[in-house]
């Protein structure tokens, strides 16, 4: 049987493709980082690779400490691709589009979130986009190129702020949302204790990062954005 077997594609971006087929059976996604032709090639060619380590080692390193991100099955790093475990369900953003969220789900972001910033990792690039809804109404975050180490405070909050602004363009009861979000992000460190420390040292704990968070909104309302 061959490992991978290539179905439709599910996405052409300016950085990715992303095929949707099987490997040894198991539903699955190729990732295909894409060349950027503005870049030179040798450029382009190295930040593509670091892209996809980081993607790899990092989403490699929350899957095992059981964050929700897919599980990596295989990489090539000369044909840039990687191939995934394919999360059945719905970006965040169909699911607010079409109002199939509700307190509940929110609240799960919000945890979900909180798990990657409890083991250490700034995911970088939070959008609706990269968060997906499984068919159980799970929350899973994908598309880890631009995720980071980070113990400071700043860093995660705006994390958080990335999200927010996302949301204020894509939801009416922005506030509602956001809350909902943060409660989620506060709650998982009350059930699980302060975190524990990671590789470099100990993360924020999670009302710390709501403060900052808040702080940050209000120094880009007074700056204008
Ligand atoms: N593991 C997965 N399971 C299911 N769908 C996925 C998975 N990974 C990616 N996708 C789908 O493919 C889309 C693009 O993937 P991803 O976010 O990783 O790429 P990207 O770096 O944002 O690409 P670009 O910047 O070119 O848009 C996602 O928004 C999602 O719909
Ligand atoms: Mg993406």
């Amino acid at each position: 049987m061959e490992a991978w077997i290539g179905g439709e594609r599910l996405h052409l971006g300016a950085e990715a493709e992303v095929i949707s087929g099987s490997w040894y059976g198991r539903s699955a996604i190729m990732k295909k980082r894409r060349p950027r032709g503005w870049r030179h090639p040798d450029l382009d060619r190295s930040l593509t690779r670091k892209r996809m380590n980081n993607e790899v080692k990092l989403t490699i390193w929350l899957a095992r400490r059981g964050a929700p991100v897919p599980a990596i099955w295989d990489v090539d790093i000369e044909e840039s691709t990687i191939i995934m475990e394919k999360i059945q369900g719905k970006p965040l953003i169909e699911i607010l589009h079409s109002k199939e969220h509700d307190e509940e789900l929110l609240i799960k972001v919000g945890k979900s979130i909180r798990e990657l910033h409890r083991n250490a990792v700034n995911h970088g690039d939070l959008s609706t986009n990269n968060i997906l809804i499984t068919d159980q109404r799970e929350s899973v975050l994908i598309d880890l190129g631009l995720a980071t180490r980070e113990y400071e405070l700043e860093g995660f909050g705006i994390d958080l702020h990335v999200l927010h602004e996302i949301l204020r363009a894509s939801h009416p009861d922005i506030k509602k949302a956001m809350d909902l979000v943060l409660k989620g992000y506060l709650a998982l460190d009350i059930e699980l204790g302060d975190p524990e420390p990671a590789p470099g040292g100990l993360p924020p704990n999670a009302e710390d990062v709501v403060k900052r968070l808040e702080q940050i909104m209000k120094r880009v309302r007074y700056h204008g954005g």
